[in-house]
């Protein structure tokens, strides 16, 4: 006989949620942002930058990463003709080195696949080793330099580039990366086929 489901299990089954989340930044999501923001950079943007960015400027992606509701980390990338750019990454202050920023760099890879974009790059710190050695693990190289970028400090940028993201040696070690997280949201990576255009 099929027993009728008692209402207080459906409602425990309907508070669920994933552990990790990968969600898509939000107007209420910003006072979290810049939270975290000031937590982990010396120089955080400007107070309506991100209300800007979400409402005005079509180029920009911005994504956050919530751990059981919470956001521990957000960035966000402008594609640009084929090339999407980095413009920000950050992870809340004490959840360093949990693999945060590698979710949420994967899902920014995700999404330069999404928008058609051949080439990511960014911009860093010359002595973030920290930040550098994550993108370097997704396959990341220093190109070049800008002198004095940082104006706080007049610290250099390192200019950090993908090549292509359709190249297959690219696309496999994403794959790899991708199939280690288990984090709702990020997507199931991009086709294996070469773009043909
Ligand atoms: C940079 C930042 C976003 C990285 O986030 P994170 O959550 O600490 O990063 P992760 O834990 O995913 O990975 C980074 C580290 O783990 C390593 N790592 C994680 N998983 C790994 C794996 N499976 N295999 C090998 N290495 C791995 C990375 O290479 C890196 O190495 P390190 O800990 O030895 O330095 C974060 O530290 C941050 O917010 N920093 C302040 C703001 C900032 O500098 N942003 C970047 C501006 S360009």
């Amino acid at each position: 006989m099929k027993m009728p489901v008692p209402i207080n299990v459906f409602r425990v089954f309907m508070q669920v949620v994933p552990r990790l989340s990968v969600e898509p930044m939000r107007y209420e999501d910003i006072a979290a942002v810049q939270a975290i923001e000031r937590q982990v950079f010396a120089s955080p943007w400007p107070k309506n930058a991100y209300a800007s960015e979400l409402s005005q400027n079509r180029q920009a992606s911005y994504i956050v990463l919530r751990q059981e509701g919470q956001i521990v980390g957000y960035a966000g990338l402008w594609r640009v003709a084929l090339e999407a750019h980095v413009t920000t990454i950050g992870v809340r202050a004490g959840d360093h080195s949990k693999g945060y920023g590698t979710v949420l760099f994967a899902a920014l890879v995700q999404r330069a696949y999404a928008l058609g974009a051949r080439w990511i790059t960014l911009e860093v710190r010359d002595t973030n080793d920290h930040a550098i050695r994550l993108y370097e693990r997704f396959g990341f190289k220093a190109i070049g330099r800008r002198r004095g970028y940082y104006t706080d400090n007049g610290e250099d940028a390192v200019i950090m580039w993908s090549d292509s993201i359709h190249a297959p040696e690219f696309k496999r070690s994403f794959m790899a990366i991708l199939n280690g997280l288990d984090v709702a949201g990020v997507g199931g990576g991009p086709s294996m086929e070469y773009p043909s255009a």
